[in-house]
């Protein structure tokens, strides 16, 4: 398993070009499940994530000409599975789930098992689709979902879960009549996938809303589409240059879907200038703690929590850091402290005292952004910060450790 060597203390200058949003090409690629024919993908991540996902179409039939665009050719399908052993490394592949029952009226996925952040059920997915008329069972650790037709449902989900939106999303569109979705997620991400539906033909309202309503069509067509930048990626970068005190500019961002992120950068005392599409930060900004309390969008995203609480780790008074959607999202506290971070977890809530400086140190990754929190705060800190298990990182961030030692940081791979 690699590890990144990191050698902290310098500021980041330059550039950096955000690559395309993994939970929006995520989706995107099962969509592609809904309509035979050759669909043309751009800027798709080169993510582990995604070659996982290719991997688990593939076994379905679809076929894959690598390139910009991405060619899907999902003309053929063969089967309807997504077995264990794709689940249980990428829980995502259960958006397989809604465009199956909808294309072939059948799908055995399995059912995801917890993961480190919360045991994360998808019991609203399910609901949904027997709202719809699919009959689902459960049976040896799978999703046997099947259906003679799908038809239009009135569906009000418990919490506005992102993955059970467009599970739901993907069914309804190719359903007898209309359905609703009422607290739908709204994250930028589900809006992509929405506006690819519409490409191919869906008849998608209430786009960018909590009330979506889908007017279910006979077919659907193969489409182009250009995936969104990564507004999480771009977060990320933010922070990593915020906490260096450098000089970054980061293009082809999704500066609008933002605002609550440079909200609390700029409350923070980070000195940022932005465009349309560009977020540029200033160096010199002196850091001070503020309070994030993580929450659906437009809320403070819940996959920054971890990046921000590093940068808290070095401002100066106190942070507290509440986590309201997943119950266990603290893995990078213990090794935050491993760098010196003065963090106290209850419940929920961490309390960040901001320290003057972190000491490099060996420390773990647990999951994607608990890596990338310990990535941010190892180029802050004295020293020599070792971040194991690597492969949590490939999985969200294209080429991770050139775009940064491209900004000057001394950083570097090593297979271990
Ligand atoms: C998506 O996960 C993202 N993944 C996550 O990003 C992100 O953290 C999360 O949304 C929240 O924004 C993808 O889009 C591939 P949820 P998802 O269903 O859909 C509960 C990353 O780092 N819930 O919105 O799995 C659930 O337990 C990843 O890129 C139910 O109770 O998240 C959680 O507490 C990590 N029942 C909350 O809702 C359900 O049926 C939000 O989960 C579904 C969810």
């Amino acid at each position: 398993m690699d590890k990144i060597v990191i050698e902290g203390g310098l500021p980041l200058n330059g550039e950096v070009k955000i690559s395309g949003a993994k939970n929006a090409a995520l989706p995107i690629l099962a969509a592609t499940l809904l309509a035979p024919g050759v669909h043309r993908l751009a800027n798709v991540p080169p993510l582990a994530d995604i070659r996982t996902t290719k991997r688990l179409l593939g076994l379905m039939g679809l076929q894959f000409e690598d390139g910009e665009p991405l060619l899907v050719d999902s003309t053929h399908l063969t089967g309807w599975m997504a077995p264990y052993e794709t689940v249980k490394t990428m829980r995502a592949a259960v958006l397989v789930l809604g465009p199956l029952v909808a294309r072939a009226r059948q799908a055995s996925v399995s059912l995801p098992g917890g993961c480190a952040i919360g045991a994360r059920p998808i019991d609203q997915h399910l609901k949904g689709l027997e709202a719809m008329g699919v009959k689902i069972t459960l049976n040896q650790g799978y999703v046997e979902a099947k259906a003679k037709r799908l038809h239009g449902a009135e569906i009000t989900l418990d919490t506005p879960t992102v993955t059970g939106t467009e599970n739901l999303m993907m069914a309804a569109v190719l359903a007898d009549g209309t359905t609703r979705i009422h607290n739908a997620a709204q994250e930028p991400e589900v809006m992509d996938l929405a506006r690819f539906l519409t490409v191919m033909g869906a008849k998608i309202e209430g786009i960018g809303t909590d009330v979506l309503t889908i007017h279910g069509v006979p077919e659907l067509q193969p489409a182009t589409y250009t995936i969104m930048p990564d507004r999480i990626e771009a977060g990320t970068y933010l922070a990593a240059a915020a906490i260096t005190k450098g000089q970054v500019t980061i293009t082809n961002a999704p500066v609008a879907h933002l605002s609550a992120v440079l909200e609390k950068f700029h409350e923070a005392g980070v000195r940022l200038s932005a465009t349309e599409s560009s977020i540029t930060v200033h160096a010199g900004g002196n850091l001070t703690g503020v309070d994030i309390r993580t929450h659906p969008y437009p809320g403070f995203p819940t996959d920054m929590q971890a990046q921000f609480m590093a940068l808290m780790s070095v401002a100066r008074g106190a942070s507290v850091i509440t986590e309201t959607i997943f119950e266990n999202r603290f893995m990078h506290v213990s090794e935050l402290k491993r760098l010196g971070a003065d963090i106290t977890v209850t419940g929920n809530l961490a309390v960040v005292r901001g320290r003057r400086q972190l000491q490099g140190a060996p420390v773990m990754a647990t999951d994607l952004r608990a890596s990338a929190s310990l990535v941010v705060a190892g180029l802050a800190a004295a020293g020599t910060t070792e971040v194991l298990r690597v492969y949590h990182l490939d999985r969200g961030y294209a080429q991770l450790v050139e775009k940064l030692a491209a900004l000057g940081a001394r950083i570097k791979r090593v297979a271990a």
